[in-house]
């Protein structure tokens, strides 16, 4: 990586996840599933569900609780990203709304969209800001109501996600050992025939007709998906791990995208890493989509699992298709 002025670290942690709660028994009286199959097949028992409000009441309440955890000013936040595939509308961007909601009266910000990596993809261009000096406090968040573009008279994908919103702060450090230290993204868009939603855009703008034919839920070839994630997860995964000269013994914690507990299981094994370093949360709340990352890191802080100087290798695959991962050093 070229030199950077100063380390990019967080030192802040927030989350916000609704109260209703879609568990596995509710799912069986609403499609043909039972709790036997999502368990076995995903690892999910339930998700949450935000009844009323949009992503950036989410990406708000996260931000507002990070603010409120770790006694932050608003007024000294100087960039905003939000990752999300679910903004509010087209635009304004989600970041605008979360900013007038928080009251980060001098930030300036914009969405990012990368689907399951997306917090991945704005994590590292937050750090861009810091580690050139430019910035003092960014705010990633990633955020995502996939019940809003949910089929949930489709038992493949409605079983799979939830709501959730968590965000974290990026400040300068002069101490190069901690905070983000490499990464490696990707994208290849010939994932776009197995990972989508087709309706809403400048390609299929909203008609009866796309309406009618559920264009506006998201499609997913699971199968598909699922050969493609494993591979993708594990081999950057262990790539990165290879690159920075790390063994299983080095690294703390993987914090993998929750999306499935087989795809993670499958991951930790490439790493050498036993299931006591990989972080879930999957069984609660399902995929979040651009949540499920600053999630884990928000509840294994709070629960005092994640320590100053702990190697976390964090990693995403999701629609695009885009996937990567990131070596952080935890700086607080
Ligand atoms: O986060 C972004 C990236 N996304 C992912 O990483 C997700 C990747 N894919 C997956 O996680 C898995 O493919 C799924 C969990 C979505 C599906 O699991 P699977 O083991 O790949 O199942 P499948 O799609 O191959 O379906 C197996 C069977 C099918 O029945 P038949 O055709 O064999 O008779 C499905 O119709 O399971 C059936 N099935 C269900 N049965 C009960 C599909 N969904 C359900 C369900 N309940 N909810």
């Amino acid at each position: 990586m070229k030199e950077k002025k100063y380390s990019a670290i967080v030192t802040g942690v927030g989350m916000y996840v609704p109260d209703k709660v879609y568990d596995n028994a509710y799912m069986e009286t609403i499609v043909d599933t039972t709790d036997e199959w999502i368990t076995a097949r995903t690892g999910i028992k339930e998700r949450r569900i935000l009844e009323n409000g949009a992503t950036s009441d989410l990406a708000a309440n996260a931000a507002l609780d990070l603010i409120k955890a770790h006694n932050i000013n608003p007024d000294e936040i100087d960039l905003i990203i939000v990752a999300t595939v679910t903004p509010d509308m087209f635009f304004p961007a989600t970041a605008c709304l979360v900013q007038n909601k928080i009251g980060a009266n001098t930030a300036w910000g914009y969405d990012i969209s990368a689907a399951c990596s997306g917090f991945l993809f704005a994590f590292q261009t937050g750090c861009s800001f810091v580690e050139s000096g430019q910035y003092k406090k960014v705010l990633v968040i990633g955020a995502d109501k996939m019940s809003s573009i949910t089929d949930y008279t489709d038992r493949n994908t409605c079983i799979l996600f939830g709501d959730a919103g968590a965000a974290v702060l990026i400040e300068p450090s002069e101490d190069k050992s901690l905070g983000l230290q490499d990464y490696i993204l990707r994208v290849d868009g010939a994932g776009e025939e197995s990972l989508y939603m087709l309706g809403g855009g400048s390609l299929n703008p909203p008609t009866h007709d796309t309406v009618d034919k559920k264009m506006h839920y998201l499609f997913q070839d699971g199968k598909a998906v699922f050969k493609v994630a494993v591979k993708g997860m594990a081999d950057v995964s262990y790539e990165l791990m290879q690159k920075n000269g790390l063994t299983g013994d080095d690294v703390a914690y993987l914090v993998p995208h929750q999306a499935n507990m087989r795809i993670i299981t499958a991951t930790a094994e490439r790493m050498g890493l036993g299931m006591d370093k990989v972080m879930v949360n999957i069984d609660k709340y399902g995929n979040t989509t651009a949540a499920t990352i600053p999630l884990c890191l928000v509840e294994y802080y709070r629960d005092s699992k994640l320590k100053k100087g702990d190697k976390i290798i964090l990693s995403a695959f999701g629609a695009g298709y885009t996937w990567g991962s990131s070596l952080l050093v935890w700086g607080i």
